[in-house]
């Protein structure tokens, strides 16, 4: 705040100059005025020739000015001296056009390095022509005026001297005082425990700070649930992890142990599938920890793409795995649909769903992959016939780790979390249900259609418009 004040003040002292200027010379203008008029009364014209009769005590009076000097003079408006102080110049006053006899005038001149305010006055008889007017001139020094002005000035910015520190003091005061819940606050939120996310006490904050701190008291519940989800996860993905490890160890104990040398292989390659379906949980925790995280750029792009092209090249990556299980997979569309969207993550989308309908679907069972389009939507479907979901597990099996059957089949419960979440980065929401058409189950994901914006008009044809002006040719 003080940067401002000592802006203003400089500004503050040239108006104040400007005005007691004006002040200081009004009364002093006054005086000249009548100096001018007691003159001018001296002055007769007799037949168009000036006659003075200044008495001796007039002049004295005029002189009698402490400060300033002041000098007189009659002269002719051409310039011709009459009377009067002969040093004072002439000067040259045919130049005004709008005069009028008897009306007192004002200037300012120089002489001999001085400032002088002049105040002077025309005389005339009716017939006399502009240039043989009577002129009467008074001036004198500025010196009283300047000493009025500087009083004035200085009345004005003394004061100043003190208030200004006083309200630099007073504000200062304010400020510190009106700060200091701030201040508190920041104390408060400094020296908290890093894994502290209570919520602040909004007790002894100032009202106005309260709804800031009740965003971030909202903020921190945000990340508290946040931060205890992270926390679940992770113990769970430990607990799902310790489950293919423990089975590996003791798997590994038993092949230590054996002497029988088929016996032996067989027991490596249990060990070979219990290190891929460990390795198939990683890849889960790590696609689900990625599309959560959105944080390479490559997952955050989100283009036009066809999803009816990407999911026929999912369903040919899933061919061989179909016909090896004995399912018939098929796949129906009416041409190509566009939507807006992440290619790598939609792709994961659609390996879940089928690799899901696949799994709890028995040899000699029929998948089927739809894309099904109108204007504003499109819609994957991928339709089972296998064993089904009731509606009370079609809510919790997106659920991390849940699984309907544990025990006789196998999977980490993560892939249908990973289906909504990227679900979820495209606006939309997957769900699973009964099959309507019988036996099985339906997952559906509806996402928005994109058109592309619509062209722009064709520019004018040149030709065209150079026939409609120029006049028509013929006859
Ligand atoms: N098409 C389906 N038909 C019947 N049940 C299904 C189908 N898809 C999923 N489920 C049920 O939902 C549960 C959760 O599926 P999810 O894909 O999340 O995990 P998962 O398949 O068990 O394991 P993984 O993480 O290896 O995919 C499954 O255990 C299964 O019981
Ligand atoms: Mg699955």
């Amino acid at each position: 705040m003080l940067a401002p004040l000592l802006f203003v003040w400089p500004l503050s002292i040239a108006f104040t100059h400007y005005f007691a200027n004006n002040v200081a010379n009004f009364p002093y203008d006054q005086a000249l005025r009548e100096h001018v008029a007691a003159i001018a009364r001296q002055v007769k014209l007799v037949n168009g020739k000036p006659m003075l009769t200044l008495p001796a005590s007039a002049r004295a009076l005029l002189r009698a000015d402490e400060t300033d000097s002041v000098y007189f003079h009659v002269i002719t408006r051409d310039g011709r001296f009459l009377a009067g102080d002969k040093d004072l110049p002439i000067p040259d006053l045919l130049a005004e056009m709008e005069i009028i006899p008897g009306e007192i005038y004002l200037r300012d001149a120089e002489f001999n390095g001085q400032d002088l305010r002049f105040a002077y006055t025309y005389l005339a008889e009716p017939e006399m022509p502009k240039e043989r007017w009577v002129v009467v001139e008074v001036a004198e020094t500025t010196e009283k005026r300047n000493q009025l002005a500087n009083k004035i000035v200085a009345s004005v910015i003394l004061p100043q001297f003190i208030i200004i520190p006083l309200a630099v003091m007073l504000v200062w005061f304010g400020l510190s005082r009106g700060l200091r819940p701030l201040t508190r606050l920041r104390k408060t939120i400094e020296t908290r425990d890093p894994g502290d996310l209570s919520p602040i006490a909004t007790r002894r904050v100032p009202e106005e700070l309260e709804p800031l701190v009740e965003a971030f008291n909202e903020m921190l519940e945000r990340m508290k649930k946040n931060v205890e989800a992270q926390q679940r996860f992770v113990a769970d993905a430990a607990h799902q992890m310790r489950t293919p490890l423990t089975g590996l160890k003791t798997q590994a104990q038993f092949a230590i142990r054996e002497k029988d040398p088929e016996a032996l292989r067989h027991a490596l390659r249990q060990i070979a599938t219990g290190v891929d379906r460990a390795g198939r949980l990683v890849n889960q925790l790590l696609t689900l920890a990625r599309t959560e995280g959105g944080s390479e750029p490559a997952q955050q792009r989100h283009e036009p793409l066809d999803l009816a092209q990407l999911i026929r090249e999912v369903v040919e990556e899933w061919v061989m795995v179909a016909i090896e299980k004995g399912i018939d997979l098929g796949y129906e569309s009416s041409g190509p649909v566009m939507i807006t969207g992440n290619a790598f993550l939609l792709r994961e989308l659609a390996k879940n769903l089928v690799d899901n309908a696949l799994r709890y679907t028995p040899t000699g069972g029929h998948v089927t992959c739809r894309i099904l389009g109108n204007f504003s939507t499109v819609m994957l479907e991928v339709e089972d016939d296998g064993i089904g979901i009731s509606e009370e597990q079609a809510e919790l099996v997106f659920e991390r780790f849940y699984r309907v059957d544990d025990a006789t089949t196998e999977g980490s419960g993560l892939g249908l979390a990973i289906v909504q979440e990227i679900a979820m980065q495209h606006d939309s929401k997957a769900s699973l249900r009964p099959n309507p058409r019988g036996r099985g189950a339906v997952a559906r994901v509806v996402f928005a259609a994109w058109h592309p914006p619509a062209p722009p008009p064709p520019p004018p044809d040149d030709f065209s418009e150079l026939y409609r002006q120029s006049p028509p040719i013929g006859p």
